[in-house]
């Protein structure tokens, strides 16, 4: 059954879907982690892959950039292709001077300068976290790797914008690192029932100066995050 933004059929999806935010890191990540990857939906570029990982079914879908354009994908993939964990796989800018390039942020919860979830509950301010049990396994499967932070982030809508003293206060208030989906994608996993958790890589560094990764840093951290992340979706 085709929705508007997936032409798969019933049944194509694995209970489990990895989620990188670029369609050219999902056709990667496919290639790299599934057995036998097959194409299920191809909707404005955007691909969807179902292979097996250690005989297990799994799916891998990129759900492009920002709150509305991962709402859509993951109210879709909830509420008629059966999909029950949705494991966001990405990067975040790091805000906290506790956090470095190349760290793996496990968002618990995401503050969001989106209007998204205020609209779903009457008058409640809405607290956008992750799954218990999909945080519990992607912090379990990181064995104490220091690299490896467990906190909350903020979900914007703005990539050029920061309001200003914004930064400041954010990292006042322990928040790890910024990026454009989490808070969008929890949000719909409560209203749909499913379970989400967002896995991001430290790609830059908004306050602390510093070098930026090589790009053979990036894919060894990138891989990090990755096996959290299906440690997470199989667990
Ligand atoms: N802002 C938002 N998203 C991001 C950033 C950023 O600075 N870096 C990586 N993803």
């Amino acid at each position: 059954m085709a929705t508007p933004h997936i032409n798969a059929e019933t049944g194509d999806f694995a209970p489990a879907v990895l989620m990188p935010g670029d369609p050219y890191r999902a056709d990667r990540m496919a290639k790299a982690v599934l057995t036998e990857p097959k194409i299920i939906s191809d909707v404005r570029g955007i691909r969807a892959y179902t292979g097996s990982y250690d005989g297990r079914p799994l799916s891998i879908m990129a759900s492009g950039m920002g709150m509305p354009t991962i709402s859509l994908y993951a109210t879709e993939l909830f509420r008629f292709f059966g999909v029950e964990r949705i494991i966001r796989v990405g990067t975040a800018g790091g805000i906290a001077p506790s956090v470095d390039r190349g760290d793996v942020l496990i968002a618990l919860g995401a503050h969001t300068t989106s209007g998204m979830n205020e609209l779903r509950i009457p008058s409640v301010h809405f607290s956008a976290v992750a799954d218990f049990q999909l945080a519990a396994a992607a912090a379990s499967a990181a064995m104490g790797d220091p690299q490896v932070k467990v906190g909350t982030v903020v979900s914007e809508d703005h990539f050029y914008f920061k309001a200003p003293g914004a930064l400041e206060a954010l990292a006042a208030h322990g928040v790890l690192g910024v990026e454009m989906e989490a808070a969008g994608l929890y949000g719909v996993a409560a209203a749909e029932g499913g379970a989400a958790l967002a896995v991001l890589t430290v790609s830059d560094h908004l306050v602390n100066q510093g070098r930026d990764m090589t790009s053979a840093e990036r894919e060894t951290q990138f891989t990090r995050a990755l096996d959290l992340a299906v440690a997470a979706a199989l667990a």
